[in-house]
């Protein structure tokens, strides 16, 4: 594949090309380039409980198909490690469940929950055995804000890209924030995974797809902030819509603050409202297929509710978008288009990060 150029002055620039959209051979490509080096959240670290500290999980399925599993050990320290027994290559975990071990069912190989090897039947005899390779392979992960990331092979360290938005919003109880399952949802959108990203960062469609959204908001005071793997869309609220007390001396101060919409590359959105935090993981599973993850947290002590309906209502609108524009972007005669330099930054953003992962 030819490099991928993006210029840096978004008023010369153009997007990237329709072929990296549409490309089954591009994708395979985009899940080394960029899956397999980028944080990707996995799950709630609430999956690790009373009742469980083994949770087995596949790693971007349909992406990676990485079979890792958690553990949680008596000192209560988090692990993440291969799935894949060093014996014969079963996988060795295949539901959760609370052990002290994990015991391959094949052929009865066990290790601690530090993916150590311990013991296995019939081995007496070889010799040579165990060396470092009969251990489970510790894979890099990170917890932050009560969730789990995993990254195969992590090019950039997740707390410095995270800093822009822990430093900004440092005034609210982030640590505090309790998972609510009853609205958290999936989406399935019949697109590339890219293509929903590039929805998302930016406001311009929202006049013209979003009319509710639209009555909610102050168009004309939408503003974008670019940091180097995060950017933030700043949705200033009407008057009469609820807005963040942010306190004296912070830089939003005295603004009506509808939404931080906190983008983390390659594929989280992070939706803070006053309620608390709308969390959206885009995870490919073809290269014209993906699925949007919902998981809502709410702020301790919140008298809102998520609003529900808006936020679905939202979403159907713009999945109709994003997969009238995968229909566009197989035509013959569309090859790439051009940023308003104005209200495209965000996207601007993402193609030269996506280009910066893939030329590397
Ligand atoms: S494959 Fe696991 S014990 Fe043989
Ligand atoms: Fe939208």
């Amino acid at each position: 594949m030819k490099p991928l150029q993006i210029n840096e002055d978004i008023s010369l620039a153009a997007t990237l090309p329709a072929s990296f959209y549409r490309n089954p051979a591009t994708f395979d490509l985009v899940k080394e380039k960029i899956f397999a080096r980028s944080w990707i959240w996995v799950e709630d670290a609430t999956v690790l409980n009373e009742d469980q500290n083994v949770y087995p999980f596949t790693f971007l399925e349909g992406v990676l198909n990485e079979p890792l599993v958690f553990t949680r050990d008596k000192s209560d320290q988090v692990h993440c490690l291969s799935n894949v027994c060093t014996h014969r290559g079963k996988v060795i975990i295949e539901t959760p469940s609370k052990s002290r071990l994990l015991t391959c069912g094949y052929h009865g190989r066990c290790f601690d929950l530090e993916g150590q090897f311990k013991r296995m039947p019939e081995f007496k005899e070889t010799k040579n055995f165990p060396t470092a390779a009969d251990h489970l392979t510790a894979i890099p992960f990170k917890k932050w804000l009560g969730m789990l990331f995993v990254s195969l092979d992590p090019k950039v360290d997740l707390e410095e890209m995270v800093r822009p938005i822990m430093e900004r919003l440092s005034f609210l109880p982030l640590d505090e924030m309790t998972f609510d399952a009853s609205t958290s949802k999936d989406y399935y959108v019949d697109a590339n995974w890219a293509l929903y990203c590039d929805n998302y960062l930016e406001g311009f469609h929202i006049p013209f797809v979003h009319p509710a959204l639209n009555d909610a908001l102050e168009f004309e005071n939408y503003d974008y902030e670019i940091s180097p793997y995060c950017n933030l869309q700043l949705g200033i609220g009407k008057a009469d819509e609820p807005c963040f007390d942010i306190p004296e001396g912070h830089p939003d101060f005295g603004q009506r603050v509808y939404a931080y919409y906190y983008w983390l590359f390659p594929n989280l959105m992070l939706n803070f409202y006053p309620w608390g935090l709308s969390l959206n993981i885009v995870l490919p599973t073809a290269h014209n297929k993906t699925v949007i993850k919902f998981r809502s947290y709410l702020f301790p002590n919140n008298t809102m509710s998520p609003n529900e309906n808006r936020l679905d209502d939202t979403e159907m609108e713009d999945e109709a978008v994003v997969e009238s524009v995968q229909l566009g972007i197989q035509s013959r005669y569309y090859q790439q288009g051009r940023f308003s330099p104005t209200m495209e930054k965000g996207v601007h953003h993402f193609h030269r990060l996506v280009a910066e992962f893939m030329n590397t």
